[in-house]
């Protein structure tokens, strides 16, 4: 990339950072890590799959609860900002399959009205992508470089994966045709504190069936793998990525490459809750239920996902904290403290 593209030289502290979707999942936690460097910071989440909850009360924190383009198309308009991190989205296979249009629409539109904004002042953006983008390509690891391969347009759940990837070709169009200092961030399985489990997300979904005793449902046969990477370790990486000129223009896979299998994540589950349950309390059982009877007969699904993380190594030292244990442990604290 040229080397003409300009990043914010003054320090972190005084910096002003626009966090879309900055009430979900990950956002918030991005908002915990850029509050702490002193920065201010704007978040726009329509709170459609984010809650306020997430986020502290702050006095460098203003939140607007409003759709992204509406915000950035009107009260937004004028400002300016040194930092943008894209996080909103319309996120989660369930939530994909059940509304194409919405996720479609959220993720193409939403991106391009974004582009726009930044593009006035090259704002420096950080964009978050998916590794779904890879689609279900039967390499593992999974390389920035590779090729995707999708599933035929009949089936909706390749629609999150086409539309992430639209937004990787625009990103990487505004950054070499606008000018704008544009980084890429491909996450992979992404678990935490404040995860919803009920748009599909497995890690919570098991963890609040093992707490209540309940049944474990693992779709499939359970031999899938996953990687799972601490919400607290891809948002300290994120300001990092945005502000180290190598990155600027490229595309990285952010998460861990320690893989599970679904079943080998069940058994974790119930084993690391166990260890602090009450005496007498009822083990969780688990059962297997065909993908079909969840996401419909045309459904499709990866066995292997794991990322090849060279990349983001060479270019931040980038390096995972927390192990699956003490995630699972911190959901399971949240997920009680929210029953008391
Ligand atoms: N969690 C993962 O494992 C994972 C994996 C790959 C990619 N991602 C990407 O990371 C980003 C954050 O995902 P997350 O897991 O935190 O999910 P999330 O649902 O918690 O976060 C998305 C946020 O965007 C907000 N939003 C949606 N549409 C909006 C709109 N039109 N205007 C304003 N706000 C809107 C939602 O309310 C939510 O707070 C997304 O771009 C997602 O595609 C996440």
């Amino acid at each position: 990339m040229p080397s003409a593209f300009a990043l914010p030289s003054g320090p972190v502290a005084s910096r002003h950072c626009l966090v879309t979707g900055g009430a979900g999942f990950i956002g918030s936690h991005l908002v915990d890590v850029l509050l702490g460097q002193g920065c201010r910071v704007t978040v726009v989440d329509d709170c459609s799959t984010g809650r306020e909850a997430n986020l502290s009360q702050h006095p460098h924190l203003r939140f607007l609860r409003s759709d992204l383009a509406q915000a950035l198309l009107g009260p937004l308009a004028s400002e300016r900002f040194d930092e943008v991190y894209h996080l909103a989205a319309a996120v989660g296979v369930a939530l994909v399959v059940a509304d194409p249009i919405r996720c479609i629409h959220t993720n193409v539109h939403q991106t391009q009205v974004l582009l726009d904004f930044v593009s006035k002042s090259r704002t420096p953006t950080l964009l978050a992508s998916s590794s779904e983008v890879y689609g279900k390509g039967s390499k593992s690891p999974f390389a920035e470089t590779d090729d995707v391969v999708y599933g035929s347009t009949d089936k909706p759940r390749w629609s999150y994966a086409a539309s992430k990837a639209i937004d990787e070709y625009l990103g990487l169009a505004y950054c070499e045709q606008r000018g704008v200092p544009i980084t890429i961030a491909r996450f992979f399985n992404t678990v935490g504190p404040r995860q919803r489990g009920d748009y599909g997300m497995v890690v919570p979904r098991f963890v609040k069936a093992a707490l209540h005793g309940g049944t474990i449902e693992v779709y499939g046969d359970g031999e899938q793998s996953r990687c799972f990477c601490d919400a607290r370790d891809t948002a300290r990486a994120l300001p990092q990525m945005l502000r180290t000129p190598a990155c600027i223009g490229r595309v990285f896979n952010v998460g861990s490459d320690q893989s599970v299998t679904m079943n080998e994540l069940a058994e974790l589950v119930v084993h690391t809750l166990a260890q602090g349950a009450t005496a007498g309390a009822r083990p969780a059982q688990v059962k297997h239920t065909p993908y079909e009877a969840v996401y419909g007969p045309s459904f499709e699904d990866l066995r292997v996902r794991k990322p090849d993380l060279t990349r983001i190594r060479e270019a931040i030292g980038f390096a995972p904290r927390y192990t699956l244990e003490t995630t699972i442990l911190d959901i399971a604290a949240e997920l009680r403290a929210g029953d008391a």
